[in-house]
């Protein structure tokens, strides 16, 4: 089993990856003998995954709460539920909720954790690549309104995160790949070594291998948690995290956050801003097609043709990476390294729809 840390002082965490079944040890460990347990989960789980974790956790006091599967599911109402079951079980300050399943059940598990009683500890246990290489490392939490995603949240740390590559393997092609862009992301973030992971065992990505799974959520987890331990609020470092997410968000806006996951949209948002970094001349015509080779070596669309500048300007601008009018935007440079900047030609965007 590999470890790594993340967070600092009293909200310093550990991180598991194995690509054994679930670490009963790891988990009972941080549980209190007495505790009581929620599970919260969501009805796309297979019911098996759910029972033996049950079954896993020594304790007397365990329950299990479902939401329905779904982006829709991390709304205020469901939040509400959650809520109203951890007060008709008497849950204190000493119990604690076990977030099983995507992102989605790691933002609104967490957020109930970050406020019920001003905060309960909380396990993550990521079941999605995504959830496993990105959400659930960071201790941002979540939950949507009408207005918009995300909304309202807390940053706040889990107590543990528990991942194992052995759920990976019921995750519909679709999750998976969209869990697969974000690993792009990292690799490009400032990972050298991840880079060299992908390049050379894409065929073994795309089968799922175990062995290779274990090492590419490990180095996605270490480029997370250096920044978000550098930089835990976002205040700074931490938003080249967002490499690629202004014109993702952008697709996933214009298309109504149906035609594609995120992380397909991020991973054309990826390929666009890799084309404007080179326009700006940080990086050069060899370094943007190994850029999009090693995307589309483990399977991942680069093709952006069907979405014109003149269509997502608006969203574009409305990123929330936009401060005093002027937009940020991550791009790449030299040693394939994100950095943000708000000076390019607008131009070069345009250009970059384009080619
Ligand atoms: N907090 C953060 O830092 C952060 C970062 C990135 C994304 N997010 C959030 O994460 C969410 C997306 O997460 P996601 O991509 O994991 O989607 P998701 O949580 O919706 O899960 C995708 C689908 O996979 C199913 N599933 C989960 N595990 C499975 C398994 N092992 N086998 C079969 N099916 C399984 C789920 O039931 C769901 O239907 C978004 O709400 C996004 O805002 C949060």
């Amino acid at each position: 089993m590999i470890e790594v840390y993340a967070g600092k002082g009293n909200s310093k965490y550990k991180i598991c990856i194995t690509d054994k079944a679930l670490p009963k040890n790891e988990l009972n460990k941080v549980i209190d003998k007495k505790a009581k347990v929620l599970i919260v989960t969501d009805s796309g789980l297979p019911n098996a995954y759910v029972r033996t974790l049950k079954q896993s956790i020594k304790n007397s006091n365990v329950y299990v709460h479902i939401i329905n599967k779904g982006e829709k599911a991390k709304s205020f109402k469901n939040y509400q539920q959650i809520l109203k079951k951890l007060i008709d079980l008497k849950f204190s300050r000493t119990d604690l909720i076990v977030a099983f399943g995507g992102g989605v059940v790691g933002d609104i598990a967490g957020f109930s954790a970050a406020t019920f009683l001003r905060g309960i500890d909380y396990i993550q246990m990521p079941t999605t690549l995504l959830s496993q290489v990105d959400s659930s490392v960071g201790g941002k939490t979540a939950i949507n309104v009408p207005q918009g995603k995300n909304l309202v949240g807390a940053f706040y740390n889990p107590k543990l995160v528990l991942i194992s590559t052995t759920y990976l393997k019921t995750l519909s092609e679709k999750e998976y790949k969209s869990g697969l862009g974000e690993v792009i992301k990292y690799a490009f973030i400032d990972n050298q070594k991840l880079r060299s992971l992908i390049e050379n065992n894409p065929q073994k990505i795309i089968n799922r291998e175990n062995k290779i799974l274990i090492k590419i959520i490990e180095e996605s987890i270490k480029t997370k948690s250096k920044i978000v331990t550098k930089d835990e609020k976002e205040s700074g470092i931490r938003a080249i995290l967002n490499f690629g997410h202004t014109f993702g968000h952008a697709i996933e806006a214009f298309t109504g956050y149906k035609k594609l996951s995120h992380g397909a949209a991020i991973t054309l948002g990826m390929v666009i801003a890799s084309k404007v970094s080179f326009f700006e001349g940080h990086i050069k015509d060899y370094q943007l097609e190994n850029i999009i080779n090693l995307i589309n070596s483990i399977g991942l669309d680069s093709d952006h043709s069907n979405y014109k500048y003149s269509a997502l300007k608006k969203y574009i601008m409305n990123d929330k990476k936009v401060a005093n009018g002027k937009l940020n935007l991550i791009m790449i440079n030299k040693n394939y390294k994100a950095f943000r900047t708000n000076k390019f030609q607008v131009n070069n965007i345009k250009k970059a729809f384009n080619v």
